[in-house]
């Protein structure tokens, strides 16, 4: 193992000190000299925060490699400050079996970049209809925790219940995507004045929050751990807000396109665009800041959705749903939540890493930057901007919709266990 001296780096934007990192470890903060043999980062003007962790990655491997690898998909998260990811279920074949999770955990191993932590599937081929081996994942070398038919709700409200009860057994935590289908067939683009002015089938704010409140009603009922993915209306934001105050255990997420981009961009018919939940209103747009602000919303997720060029270069109406996230989240997020002042350095910490990873059940990240403590975490520099190119993206897919756009705050360097994964704006493998 190497040891490294960042010098000058402000820890959660403060005052700068200098980091030595050493066996995986913090193992000195302060004013250090530097020991022979360490390699030194100059961390002067730049701020550390602790590895992200991302809840929501669609790694798609094993079946679409085209659009994503394991590998390819770590390597744009290291880029973009990331630790840890969890690769969603909705792969081909799903991730609905021991066999499955722990093929992808093994990828991510090999690939090394950052820690990857399958989702098991809750219901076999994300059909539905039966319970999957939740307890054979559990129990693989993968050790799932988190447990999602995302891309899918998992509408029966039975299923729902039988599926939060089994998670209790190994502090497991069903995260839904809050959907009723029956609400949304055919849905284009969210339901309103935008979408009506355009002749798209409207995605009714009703058909997530009808599911958010079933869902909250059946966690407090059962006392299990429900955890909602990519909440997308102030509605929502309402209901979580009502359901904690009772004491239901809910956690939730907001991407960062929620946090920024509205539905006036459908107009575009620029199907880079098109996702799932739509993209909503300004005032949605508003109280998911309010609701990630004081802790209604608990995480950033990115719900990093790489797709093939035929997938989504085609008219709105095929294209599939979904955007690129990894690379662009701590920007978009800088952008939001701290260049709007609802949100400091450490809040967005507790937001991207703190609360994704103790969500996950992951207690080597998301801690503390301190002595003692595993070295994952990311170096960036707030004060620089960049343009997004999707061409320079790490990931296998281009349909980022930040395309040409300038942002806040670059990622300078990455480093997992006390390894760099990223130095100087580039990964290191
Ligand atoms: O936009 C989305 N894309 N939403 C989802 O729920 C699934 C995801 C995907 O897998 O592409
Ligand atoms: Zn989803």
């Amino acid at each position: 193992m190497s040891t490294w001296l960042i010098e000058g780096v402000a820890p959660y934007g403060g005052d700068p000190v200098d980091l030595l990192v050493r066996d995986g470890v913090i193992a000195e903060v302060g004013r250090v000299g530097r020991p022979r043999g360490a390699a030194a980062v100059d961390g002067r003007g730049l701020a550390a925060l602790p590895g992200l962790v991302d809840l929501h990655t669609h790694l798609r491997e094993p079946g679409r490699e085209d659009a994503e690898t394991v590998e390819t998909g770590s390597r744009a998260a290291a880029l973009g400050g990331y630790t840890a990811v969890h690769a969603m279920a909705n792969t081909d074949p799903v991730a609905d079996t021991a066999g499955v999770v722990e093929q992808v955990w093994r990828l991510g191993r090999e690939a090394g970049l950052v820690d990857v932590r399958p989702v098991g599937a809750v219901t076999v081929g994300l059909a539905g209809e039966r319970l999957a081996e939740l307890g054979a994942m559990a129990d693989s070398a993968a050790r799932v925790r988190v447990f999602s038919d995302d891309g899918m709700p998992v509408a029966d409200p039975q299923l729902m219940r039988r599926a939060l009860e089994y998670v209790k057994a190994f502090d497991g935590v069903v995260a839904q995507h809050a959907e009723e289908p029956r609400l949304t067939e055919g849905a284009q683009a969210n339901e309103g004045v935008v979408a009506a002015r355009l002749g798209l089938t409207g995605w009714p704010a009703a058909a997530e929050e009808a599911m958010i409140a079933r869902d909250v009603l059946l966690a407090g009922h059962v006392g299990s751990r429900l955890h909602v993915c990519h909440v997308s209306t102030a509605g929502s934001v309402e209901i979580l807000r009502w359901a904690k105050a009772r004491g239901t255990r809910v956690t939730a997420e907001v991407t960062p396109h929620h946090l920024l981009l509205t539905d006036e961009l459908a107009a575009t018919y620029d199907p880079v665009y098109k996702v799932n939940p739509p993209l909503r209103t300004a005032e949605d747009v508003a109280a998911l800041r309010a609701g990630l602000a004081d802790g209604t919303i608990d995480a950033v997720a990115t719900d990093h959705a790489p797709h093939a060029l035929e997938d989504k270069e085609t008219e709105w109406g095929a294209a599939r749903p979904g955007m690129l996230g990894l690379e662009t989240a701590l920007s978009v997020a800088v952008l939001a939540m701290v260049e709007t002042g609802l949100l400091d350095w450490r809040g967005l910490a507790e937001r991207m890493a703190a609360a994704p990873a103790r969500i996950g059940g992951l207690a080597e990240h998301g801690r503390r930057l301190a002595e003692g403590e595993p070295a994952s975490l990311v170096l960036m520099d707030p004060a620089a901007r960049w343009t997004v190119d999707p061409v320079a993206s790490a990931s296998r897919s281009r349909n980022t919709p930040y395309a040409g756009r300038e942002l806040p705050a670059r990622v300078v360097a990455t480093f997992l266990r006390g390894e760099p994964t990223v130095l100087d704006g580039k990964a290191v493998r």
